[in-house]
């Protein structure tokens, strides 16, 4: 039995209390450009260690939640695209449901990006490409590893991991597994949350319109290539 560990008071004193912390470079009326900014400034950030480290949160067909890590690895006009196992939980999750979302979480500049969209898998050849210039190492435990699968030891990976090893020795590069590959997440929603030291957030989102929506011109602003933009209440 644990008692209770009471962290109601655990609260953060931000520094440079009412200064306002910039969200100038959201200048361009979609999003893509202005993850683009966010992403280049968190990655020229020394403090923060993975820029491209993400919450990808899934759902059953049921509506189950599972949420974990994984690193974004390119994003253009289509969208965001990780890699991994296509027999991985989330990969199952994607099969029978492809809605998820991707949220950011660059704490040092107060910035958080969130993304909800569907998911799809990227062709073979983007795979293919992507794996094969991964280091060896890399590629060796993406064999290694039949994600999410139960097992009865970590011996089990160590010996599948030598005899791989053995067995591709005198290769640069491995063949891609079928099981394996990208995921290509198409957003419908883009969120740029940036905290202020007053506690007075702004959040900027760009979304897809339903179809015959009637836009508010008071609240709802057109971007471009079909976004509207709207800021949110914190
Ligand atoms: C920083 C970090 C980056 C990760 N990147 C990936 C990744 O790109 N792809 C991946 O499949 N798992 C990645 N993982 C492992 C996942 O968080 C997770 O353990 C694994 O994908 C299995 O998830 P699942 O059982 O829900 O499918 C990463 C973990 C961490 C902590």
């Amino acid at each position: 039995m644990t008692d209770k560990v009471d962290i109601a008071g655990m609260r953060k004193a931000y520094k440079g209390e009412g200064e306002v912390f910039d969200i100038g470079q959201l200048t361009s009326k979609e999003p893509y450009a202005n993850f683009g900014e966010w992403f280049k400034e968190a990655c020229n950030t020394p403090s923060i260690h993975e820029a491209n480290a993400m919450s990808l949160a899934t759902a059953t067909k049921d509506g189950c939640p599972s949420v974990r890590i994984v690193l974004l690895k390119g994003f253009d006009s289509r969208g965001f695209m990780f890699f991994t196992n296509y027999t991985s939980k989330k990969a199952q999750d994607i099969t029978e449901n492809p809605r998820v979302s991707l949220c950011f979480n660059w704490d040092v500049l107060n910035r958080v990006v969130r993304i909800e969209g569907t998911a799809e898998k990227l062709s073979e050849e983007e795979s293919t490409a992507y794996f094969q210039s991964r280091p060896k190492s890399s590629q060796i435990g993406a064999c290694v590893s039949h994600q999410s699968k139960v097992i009865p030891s970590r011996q089990v990976l160590d010996d599948r991991n030598k005899s791989l090893q053995e067995k591709f020795s005198s290769v640069e590069m491995l063949p891609k597994p079928d099981y394996w590959g990208g995921y290509l997440i198409r957003p419908h929603r883009v969120e740029f949350w940036q905290g202020q030291t007053n506690r007075i957030h702004d959040r900027i989102c760009f979304r897809r319109p339903a179809e015959g929506e009637v836009i508010d011109p008071l609240v709802t602003h057109h971007g471009d290539d079909g976004w509207v933009i709207e800021r949110l209440s914190p």
